[in-house]
């Protein structure tokens, strides 16, 4: 095994042992990534290419990390928040031939450093999670030359894309992206189920709480909140869902839910999950009115959402009282308690999704990379939508995975459906 540790900037190699099962463990349950593998290994369609990944560096980011490399790349990876990187699983992935930046628990600054260091690679073509890279890459001007050279990429997440499509709109984008969250086979999964189970086995596994009989409030009812709220009422938990968009606002009662404006939900709520893209959606007014010990969470990409300077300008006092809990003692004695550091909850203070969802979000990734890589340099550079076909297929092969066959059109019900006569 040749390692990639001379180049990397890591913690400790020696965390790898645990940081290979943690890989090895996922891998047995992402038969869509080992379907990949297979056509990768034999195709090599990134022989030669040096690839940039910028994911959450835990143990299934790293699988698809190999796979790439096992189609032909040479790959670097760093983290794109600094609290989700497992340290062990990153010495791992050095031990296999990665080369990483990423430390759990940098400084920004460090984290910023680590990009940097990754775009040095001087890669052919990126993935990317919340928009860090590409950022990055158009807001200095001394990665203009660089850009030249990137074929295109991926975007993992709804807050990426919001990002490159107003990159996009002032005609800035240097270089083609493929929206993979916005395929059917992400969002519709990932999203909702992914991100449900995986915020409330943070909370969970964080607080050593009961959910049941209590009240959650869950901010934003997109495709991460209906699975939040899905998930709080199966555990038992009474729902109030915020919104500032009214059809969300109608789904969420038709959805067996109550709606609120944050302020008034702040009064009723035990658990607060922000699940946005937005900043700034609980502040001072909904702090003010909290009960004594609410628990205030966020599952949004940035840690905007709960807005961190208020919690301080209200309190008197602020300490760590468990791993991943701070508690704010406010003037007039209430405390309330911030999870992560207001981060990606189910990331920062948890493994985020079960590895059976990221195998088809992951899938969309590796083959939206191989169609920018093939394709990229015929493309203009704008956002582009994952093809239909690679969306079917990716259904398709999960279906096959769990033996489930389905029925097919008739070639009389396909003309039907085509024809206005009938
Ligand atoms: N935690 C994870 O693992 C994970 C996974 C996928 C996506 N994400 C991130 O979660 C966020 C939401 O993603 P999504 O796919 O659900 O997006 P979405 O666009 O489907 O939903 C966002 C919802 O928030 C609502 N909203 C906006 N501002 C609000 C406010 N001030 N108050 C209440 N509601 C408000 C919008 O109307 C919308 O319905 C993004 O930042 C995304 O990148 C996180």
């Amino acid at each position: 095994m040749s390692t990639a540790l001379g180049n990397s900037i890591i913690k400790d190699i020696n965390l790898a042992p645990s940081g290979h099962l943690k890989i090895d463990w996922v891998a047995q349950h992402m038969p869509l990534l080992n379907t990949l593998q297979e056509q990768f290994e034999r195709d090599l369609p990134f022989k030669g290419k040096k690839i940039v990944i910028c994911l959450h560096l835990e143990a299934k980011t790293a699988y698809l990390g190999l796979l790439i490399k096992a189609g032909g790349a040479d790959v670097a990876m760093c983290a794109s928040n600094v609290l989700s990187t497992q340290d062990d699983v990153v010495a791992a992935l050095v031990e296999r031939g990665v080369t990483c930046y990423a430390i759990h628990g940098c400084s920004n600054e460090e984290y910023m450093e680590h990009i940097n260091k990754a775009l040095d690679f001087q890669p052919d073509a990126i993935i990317d999670d919340g928009g860090d890279l590409v950022s990055t890459l158009h807001s200095d001007p001394s990665r203009a030359e660089l850009m030249k050279n990137i074929i295109g990429g991926c975007e993992e997440t709804t807050t990426g894309i919001l990002r490159l499509k107003s990159l996009d709109k002032e005609g800035a984008l240097k270089f083609p992206m493929v929206a993979v969250n916005d395929a059917f086979c992400k969002y519709l999964f990932d999203n909702r189920y992914g991100t449900g189970q995986s915020v409330w086995d943070g909370i969970m596994r964080t607080t050593n709480l009961v959910v049941s009989g209590k009240t959650a409030v869950v901010v934003g009812y997109g495709w991460c909140g209906k699975g939040v709220a899905m998930r709080a009422k199966g555990l038992g938990a009474r729902v109030i869902v915020t919104e500032i968009d009214p059809i969300k606002a109608v789904e969420a009662i038709m959805d067996g839910h109550e709606v609120m404006p944050i302020v008034e939900a702040a009064k009723h709520g035990d658990f607060f999950v922000t699940v946005t893209g937005n900043k700034d959606c609980i502040t001072k007014e909904a702090f003010e009115v909290m009960k004594d010990g609410a628990i205030l969470c966020n599952a949004g990409h940035f840690d905007v959402e709960i807005s961190k300077p208020d919690l301080h300008a209200l309190s008197s006092n602020v300490r760590e009282v468990r791993k991943n809990i701070e508690e704010f003692t406010f003037t007039d004695g209430r405390r309330v308690f911030l999870l992560a550091e207001g981060r990606l909850v189910n990331l920062a203070a948890g493994d985020g999704h079960p590895a059976e969802v990221m195998d088809m979000t992951f899938a969309l990734q590796a083959m939206g990379l191989r169609w920018i890589v093939e394709e990229g340099k015929n493309l203009d550079p704008h956002v582009y939508s994952v093809p239909e076909e690679m969306d079917k297929y990716v259904a398709n092969l999960r279906l096959q995975t769990w033996g489930v066959g389905i029925d097919k059109l008739s070639t009389e019900q396909a003309r039907y459906l085509d024809s206005w006569a009938e």
